[in-house]
């Protein structure tokens, strides 16, 4: 019984790596054709999204102006890995034309209409590169180091994020994905420096991609309470309500004495 099994196994196995041998030739040309016929199917793709959900503000060209002085043209915000990171943090398209900064919202946009826009505007503007994270690689200590020399300074240690001035806001970093990390590092989106080359190669990214992860757990939180790690604006409301509220109970007291 046994034996048989392991025959009829072995005969499927061999029939499984006859198969592709078969008229190879041809089936590779074939493929290589499916292949170019989906680059140019994503694009085509992109391109009538692009014309459904942006091109409104952005103007008709990605590479060319934009339609209002308040919208930046696509031309040089970090290609597709910009569009990337805005449609999954579903920051665009744009919901409203009050606020402090773009904010996080739900994603309009699926995994492959989001490829396919990335690809359509970086093709268009000249810089259709991804960027790659691995945290495995990273070395979370020297990410730490990095992070406090590099990112502080705006985002904070534990990453809950800061009023920057003006409408800038540092968000939190809290619940950010490591492929966010990476591609904000490469676009430097609103007052966010680029940070690129030098300690900012793929080991550096990885290892600052991994620290900002591990945040996320708690895991080397240097002080200062989270509150929930909701970000600036909350934390900002609950120091000047606790914060007020004790001034007030300090005042009433001086006064009920005198
Ligand atoms: C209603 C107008 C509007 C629409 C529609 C819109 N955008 Fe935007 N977009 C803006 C504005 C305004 C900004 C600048 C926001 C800021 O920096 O505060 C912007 C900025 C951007 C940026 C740069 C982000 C950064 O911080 O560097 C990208 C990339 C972008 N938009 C892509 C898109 C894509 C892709 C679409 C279509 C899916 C789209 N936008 C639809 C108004 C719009
Ligand atoms: C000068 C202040 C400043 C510095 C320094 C800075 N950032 Fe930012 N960062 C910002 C601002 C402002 C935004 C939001 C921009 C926007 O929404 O258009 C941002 C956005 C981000 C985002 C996107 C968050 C999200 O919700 O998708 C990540 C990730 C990020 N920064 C990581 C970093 C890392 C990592 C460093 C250090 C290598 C760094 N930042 C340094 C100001 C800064």
């Amino acid at each position: 019984m046994r034996r048989t099994l392991v025959l009829l196994g072995g005969i499927g196995l061999l029939a499984l790596l006859l198969t592709p041998a078969t008229g190879s030739a041809s089936s590779a040309a074939r493929a290589a054709q499916v292949r170019a016929q989906t680059a140019q199917d994503t694009l085509a793709f992109g391109r009538t999204l692009y014309q459904q959900g942006c091109v409104s503000c952005h103007g008709l060209d990605p590479a060319g102006p934009s339609n209002y002085p308040t919208v930046p043209s696509l031309a040089d915000v970090g290609g597709a890995s910009a569009v990337d990171w805005v449609l999954r943090t579903g920051r665009m398209p744009w919901r409203s034309t009050v606020g402090p900064a773009i904010e996080r919202g739900k994603p309009k946009y699926n995994e492959s209409e989001t490829r396919a826009l990335s690809l359509y505007v970086g093709e268009a503007v000249g810089d259709s590169d991804l960027p790659t994270v691995d945290i495995g690689q990273g070395d979370v200590k020297r990410g730490r180091d990095l992070y406090a020399q590099a990112c502080a300074a705006c985002h904070g240690m534990n990453g809950a994020g800061a009023a920057l001035g003006g409408a800038n806001i540092a968000p939190s970093l809290r619940d950010v994905a490591p492929l966010d990390t990476a591609e904000a590092m490469r676009i430097g989106p609103g007052v966010m420096p680029v940070f690129e080359g030098g300690d900012y190669d793929a080991a550096g990214v990885n290892s600052i991609a991994a620290y900002v992860h591990s945040l996320k757990t708690g895991a080397d939180d240097v002080g200062g309470a989270p509150i929930g790690g909701k970000g600036p604006v909350p934390e900002g409301f609950v120091a000047w309500v606790i914060g007020l509220g004790a001034l007030i109970l300090v005042a009433k007291r001086i006064g009920g004495k005198t």
